[in-house]
């Protein structure tokens, strides 16, 4: 790190201390019997988490009291804002009844939530589970078994749950994006899970020619989070269904964060490109645990319970839980009816957020960029990080360029931006995050408030 950001982390972190010490207090608490602190390992960041009791709209309360501004928004599950009415007074009147938790036996509204699921994504048949690790792990069993192959290619960065057949090459090392990330897991998943790099047709030309014929699928996210979304070109998608086709594979498309996020469907839809399979979640959810594979019926057959082979996709007590199916359900019903309206909405305002940072920071001389602009299949959305470009010229493509120390400054997006912008009243991941449609003009302005006020302590170092 250099040293004048050395110094402003210090000043920042500090401030940040006297600012939130019921956070910090919490955190103390919280540690002492949760492993450090948290439930989810991109909920904490140092010095402490800012812990919250309240979150409405765009915004959160923190046990302090302060209203934070937030573009994390449920880990970008939630599009519509924190606890949207069109959600939670469906889920409040079904608590109401009294009925709403698991029962165990198939739900009612279970058909209606997987008829509009494949409709508006054109999978042909639906599995509901409940989180993105399993709906990937699942995909990524019934691709095995149906190929009879081992193989699972996926791109450096890329990141589909904790799940032990992809959980090679998340995080990035001096060599790149190559390793096995986690103790653990089978010692065979090394040779088992092949990296290449995103965005990059010679390369995945390269590794089918290579391996083509022992694999069983590549996966991989359409605008990968670590990416800071940079959406795949529509060469790369193409040759990613070419390839795939040619050598008996199958594409299985990780749409956990973009499903619904660009389009009331999988941003697929917006490159004309259907996957074998595709792996919902997030937004699918409206804010309630639920996840879906989706696709192929043949591929999906394989977990139904006369196959031979069978796939056991079979279990989660939780799966299809009535409050998570009605949320999903409102949800889901709430985009397709209104899509014409919300993401047209959200591109604009993405647009201008990412438009007025940049012009906030270039005001005192700091060079910011922000992902998140769209290519020629994908406008530009509501998702987006800041990066600090070393060379001027730099068209970032993929992971690799955001998070190169020689290429980007990665402490001051990481590090700098997320304690001194708390300190603005402005929560950010990676940077930035997702807008939702509760974000106001107002909320723009504060925004570059706070990139402004930051910006001025970049640039003098303190
Ligand atoms: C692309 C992608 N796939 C899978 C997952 C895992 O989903 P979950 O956290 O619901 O298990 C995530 C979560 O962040 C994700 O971003």
């Amino acid at each position: 790190m250099s040293q004048p950001h050395a110094r402003l982390l210090n000043a920042l972190i500090q401030e940040y201390r006297q600012a939130f010490p019921q956070s910090e207090a919490a955190h103390e608490r919280a540690t002492r019997v949760l492993v450090d602190g948290i439930s989810h390992g991109a909920r904490t960041h140092k010095p402490f988490p800012l812990r919250i009791r309240a979150a409405q709209g765009a915004y959160v309360t923190e046990v302090g009291g302060r209203h934070l501004l937030d573009y994390w928004q449920g880990h970008y599950a939630n599009i519509l804002g924190h606890n949207p009415p069109e959600v939670t007074q469906g889920l409040a009147a079904m608590l109401q009844e009294g009925y709403g938790l698991q029962t165990g036996l198939p739900e009612e509204r279970e058909a209606e939530y997987a008829e509009l699921l494949a409709q508006a994504t054109g999978a042909d048949q639906v599995r509901l589970t409940t989180s993105g690790t399993l709906a990937t792990m699942y995909a990524l069993m019934i691709a095995r078994a149906h190929t009879g192959r081992k193989r699972v290619l996926k791109v450096g960065g890329g990141w589909h749950g904790a799940n032990p057949l992809a959980l090679k090459g998340v995080a990035h090392n001096d060599s790149g994006y190559d390793r096995i990330d986690s103790a653990g897991i089978s010692s065979s998943a090394d040779e088992e899970i092949l990296v290449t790099r995103f965005n990059d047709v010679e390369a995945l030309e390269r590794a089918f020619a290579r391996q083509g014929d022992q694999i069983a699928a590549f996966i991989f996210e359409p605008c990968p989070s670590i990416a800071g979304f940079i959406p795949a070109s529509p060469a790369y998608m193409q040759a990613a269904r070419r390839l795939t086709a040619q050598h008996g594979a199958l594409l299985i498309l990780d749409e956990v964060i973009t499903g619904f996020r660009y389009c009331a469907s999988g941003v697929q839809r917006l490159y004309g490109v259907q996957a074998d399979m595709t792996t919902y979640g997030k937004v699918i959810g409206g804010g309630m645990p639920i996840a879906a594979v989706a696709g192929r019926a043949d591929l999906l057959a394989l977990i139904s319970e006369g196959a031979s082979p069978r796939v056991w996709f079979n279990g989660g007590t939780y799966s299809a839980h009535p409050l998570s199916v009605l949320g999903g359900l409102l949800m889901l019903r709430y985009l397709v009816e209104h899509e014409a309206q919300v993401y047209p909405a959200l591109a604009a305002q993405g647009e201008r957020l990412r438009r007025g940072i940049q012009e906030a920071m270039a005001a005192e001389g700091v060079a910011a960029r922000c992902t998140g602009g769209g290519n020629a299949a994908v406008r530009g959305g509501s998702l987006s990080t800041v990066y600090f470009p070393l060379q001027e010229d730099l068209a970032p493509q993929g992971p690799e360029d955001l998070h190169d120390p020689s290429l980007c400054d990665v402490t001051l997006a990481e590090r700098v931006l997320k304690v001194g912008l708390l300190l603005n009243g402005v929560n950010v991941v990676h940077g930035l995050g997702a807008l939702s449609m509760a974000h106001t003009e107002a909320d723009l302005e504060r925004t570059w408030a706070a990139f402004g006020a930051l910006a001025q302590r970049i640039r003098a170092g303190a």
